[in-house]
């Protein structure tokens, strides 16, 4: 792993936090907040209650790691992303609602799969809309390639699922390249095809927004885990 964790996927950037945002994870943190410590989380123990357990990796502003969290009571969500403001806004709205299924930590996501998560405990991981570093010498800091796949796989249960979406063409066939290579992996509906924007219970997030405002398209995928000795005919 340490070359994706050389090169972040992210630049931490001083945007603003406005002052409802701040004081949201003054309040919030104790309730929904995780603390990076590098050492393997109990998510029954922190949820207090065995449920699935999701993962959202970089959820912006938590438009869809809210939506999940009220459509899905029965899962219990841990969401990923080094954005303060978006971390504050999502709690308040977390306490607003009372909801009680979800955790945020505010960390690497690299750091957090390969430190705190157990390997083989996590029934879903989302990655939607991740930046795209269109720049080609950027490329290498997007955050689906092939050891980042490979970590999460570690992470998912067998037959779990990682969903995918992109309104980056070139990144979206990058996604499909990589999760394809990966034999731990076998796409959801049938080999190299997206998932039609139907198939998938997800809200319109702040980035699938943008990407319609610029005219983007966009692409979704999901891979399900195979079983451990599953082998090729
Ligand atoms: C383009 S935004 C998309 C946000 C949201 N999913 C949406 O669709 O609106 C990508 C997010 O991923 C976060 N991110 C990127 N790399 C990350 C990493 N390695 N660990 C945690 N968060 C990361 C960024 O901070 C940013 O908030």
């Amino acid at each position: 792993m340490e070359n994706i964790r050389e090169i972040r996927s992210f630049v931490r950037r001083n945007s603003r936090t406005t002052d409802a945002q701040r004081r949201a994870l003054q309040h919030f943190w104790s309730q929904y907040g995780i603390d990076y410590q590098e050492q393997i989380l109990d998510l029954n123990a922190e949820f207090q209650r065995t449920a699935p357990k999701h993962i959202e990796i970089g959820f912006g502003r938590g438009d869809a790691l809210h939506y999940f969290a009220c459509h899905y009571p029965e899962c219990d969500f841990l969401g990923i992303d080094i954005h303060l403001p978006g971390a504050g806004r999502l709690l308040q709205q977390l306490s607003d609602d009372a909801l009680s299924n979800v955790r945020v930590m505010t960390e690497d996501a690299v750091k957090i799969l390969t430190h705190c998560i157990a390997p083989n405990s996590i029934e879903r991981f989302y990655v939607l809309f991740p930046d795209p570093w269109p720049k080609k010498r950027h490329l290498k800091r997007r955050l689906i390639q092939a050891d980042f796949v490979a970590l999460i796989a570690s992470r998912l249960k067998v037959n779990g699922e990682f969903y995918l979406a992109t309104d980056w063409e070139d990144y979206a066939y990058q996604m499909l390249n990589v999760l394809e290579a990966n034999a731990c992996f076998q796409n959801k509906l049938a080999p190299r095809c997206f998932l039609p924007r139907w198939r998938v219970d997800r809200p319109l997030t702040k980035f699938e927004q943008r990407g319609q405002r610029l005219g983007h398209g966009v692409w979704d995928l999901c891979y399900v885990k195979r079983e451990k000795n599953w082998v090729e005919k």
